[in-house]
């Protein structure tokens, strides 16, 4: 088996980097932590394209990476699709194995696309909470903005394990934990499953829990800027809601007061 993992030839264009850790949280989902090239730089946020070295030409998927731009190793959390070309394989990779990386980090869940705010809302489903691991573990986050908050919608309670472990590891890290502490709130809810709060980020939106369960007023073009990371229907619905509100749809090219990322869609 180990043999036939490395039959095929490394693409060119491709790191070919050591899984250093895997870490399951539930039957859809799981982390894992490579090594970094140290030729290889990114921008917090931004996502990757991840393949197994098990093919003459592997099947590649956007990955964002979940790790902050100054940390040693590259972390990513990934669903477990049945039958999907990718996750079928990766879900199975363990320490030591090999994950190919294309070497051009690109993406719009960044600081740069937003012009400057007081509050930064961070709006996930699932997965999509991956860019925002890496953006709430870099300083330059909390440089820019007074409050950060990250939400995440899952539809079973298990599925948020990540993201509060991960808010509560930002908090009590020695680098990071001084600038998060005050600023960086995180709010869940389980649609699917009994939890405190059990409806959609887009209703909660709408008919204001979200607000009042953070104790802040609602969206306000002149402080308040916003990130989507989601389904494509997830995205679609966050993002006229924010318009509604006055908030205007950036991009590297041309900074606003929003930023979507589509690539993990479909
Ligand atoms: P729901 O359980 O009501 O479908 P998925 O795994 O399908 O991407 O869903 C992840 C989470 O995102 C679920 O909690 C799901 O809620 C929610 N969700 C799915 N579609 C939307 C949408 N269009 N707007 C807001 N939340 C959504």
């Amino acid at each position: 088996d180990q043999e036939a993992k490395t039959e095929f030839p490394i693409p060119a264009n491709v790191f070919a980097e050591k899984v250093v850790s895997v870490q399951h949280y539930t039957d859809r989902l799981f982390k894992f932590r490579i090594t970094r090239p140290a030729s290889f730089r990114f921008r917090s946020g931004e996502f990757v394209m991840i393949g197994l070295p098990n093919a003459e030409k592997p099947v590649f998927r956007a990955y964002s990476v979940a790790s902050p731009s100054w940390d040693e190793e590259l972390e990513f959390f990934s669903i477990k699709v049945p039958n999907g070309p990718l996750t079928e394989h990766l879900q199975k990779i363990q320490s030591g194995d090999t994950v190919l990386m294309r070497k051009k980090p690109t993406g719009t869940l960044v600081n740069d696309a937003l012009i400057p705010g007081k509050r930064l809302y961070m709006f996930s489903t699932g997965t999509g909470v991956a860019p925002f691991a890496s953006l709430i573990r870099d300083p330059e986050t909390y440089e820019k903005f007074e409050e950060v908050i990250l939400t995440q919608t899952c539809r079973e309670v298990n599925e948020l394990t990540y993201a509060k472990e991960l808010v509560e590891e930002v908090i009590n890290d020695p680098l990071v934990g001084e600038l998060a502490a005050g600023k960086l709130r995180l709010h869940t809810a389980a649609t699917r499953e009994p939890y405190p709060c059990q409806e959609r980020i887009t209703t909660l939106i709408e008919n204001g829990k979200l607000f009042e369960d953070l104790g802040v007023p609602r969206l306000d073009p002149a402080v308040d800027r916003g990130m989507i990371c989601g389904s494509m229907e997830m995205i679609n619905d966050t993002k006229a809601i924010l318009e509604k509100h006055g908030l205007e749809e950036g991009s590297n090219a041309s900074p606003s007061t929003f930023v979507v990322e589509r690539a993990f869609v479909g």
